[in-house]
């Protein structure tokens, strides 16, 4: 991995594999963010797709984005309704006094470019070392500066990442929101359950837990195209689930469960049937 800081896009190296799939995401956060009725701006976004769009490293990404967008093209109003979803929670969890974040898999998330939160604010984000990297590297170029305290920390979360996270400062005596967006498909059921222990354990009282999970049959044939595309980025997607909240009550949460186009937080929008997700926000039980 190169450790230097790239002072220009030409020297940039973006991330491939697991990755890959974050720019998926800002594609569907920039769609969002042109739209006139736009739920929210992510300018982090519109920056790594207007500026990479035709990057080598981003070309495939790009153009199955574009193929995508012809063949579904509502595809996007689910990432904008969960972006909305977890944007509206983590904003009413600092009005609440939280001044702790920890978004596991922070990937190219524009939030802590663009939420403003209270002064205090400490927001730390965990991702695999290419992608913090690559993170730090763009913040700058595309002239974009952190609206809290950001720690980035590189920690692959199959692994002991709690030892880096406190070593960035965490404290996990502070009540903390917890952000798991976009994670737990790509990772084992073992490790899923290993994530959700680990917070727990690291979680005070007083803290939050918002996340997202893949539906099950997006597994099976219902899911084959998705799945197609993302297994074409490199990356593959090992876990989904239907027992959400029995689940959450084994790793000691309690919560709400919406599934992603529950029109119950789709903001008028109609979410198309792909890709099925829930969307959970939680406290401790
Ligand atoms: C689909 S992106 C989601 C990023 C972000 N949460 C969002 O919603 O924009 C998946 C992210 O998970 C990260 N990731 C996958 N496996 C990981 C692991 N074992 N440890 C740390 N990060 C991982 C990838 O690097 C990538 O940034």
């Amino acid at each position: 991995m190169t450790t230097a800081h790239p002072r220009s896009v030409a020297e940039l190296r973006i991330p491939d594999g697991v990755g890959q799939t974050a720019l998926f995401v800002a594609w569907q956060r920039h769609a969002e963010s042109a739209r006139a009725d736009a739920l929210f701006r992510d300018p982090l976004a519109d920056w790594v797709t207007g500026t990479l769009a035709d990057h080598r490293d981003m070309r495939h990404c790009t153009g199955m984005v574009r193929e995508m967008l012809g063949e579904v093209p509502d595809y996007p109003e689910y990432f904008a309704i969960r972006t909305r979803y977890f944007d509206d929670r983590i904003e009413a969890a600092l009005r609440g006094g939280l001044r702790q974040i920890v978004t596991l898999a922070g990937g190219l998330d524009g939030r802590p470019f663009r939420l403003s939160c209270p002064s205090g604010a400490d927001w730390f984000e965990v991702d695999l070392p290419d992608m913090v990297h690559f993170k730090r590297s763009i913040a700058p170029l595309a002239g974009l500066r952190p609206r809290c305290h950001w720690y980035p920390v590189a920690a692959d979360l199959t692994g002991p990442w709690l030892t880096e996270l406190s070593a960035a400062g965490f404290d996990p005596a502070r009540p903390t929101v917890w952000l798991v967006e976009g994670l737990l498909m790509y990772l084992s059921d073992a490790d899923c359950d290993a994530l959700l222990a680990s917070i727990r354990q690291a979680a005070a009282p007083g803290s939050r837990l918002l996340l997202e999970h893949l539906q099950a049959p997006m597994l099976g044939e219902f899911g084959r195209a998705a799945r197609a595309r993302v297994e074409s980025q490199g990356a593959h997607w090992l876990s989904a689930r239907d027992d959400i909240p029995e689940w959450l009550a084994r790793h000691g949460w309690t919560g709400d469960v919406h599934a992603g186009d529950d029109p119950a937080i789709g903001h008028g929008r109609a979410v198309g049937p792909q890709p099925a997700c829930w969307l959970v926000s939680a406290t401790p039980a």
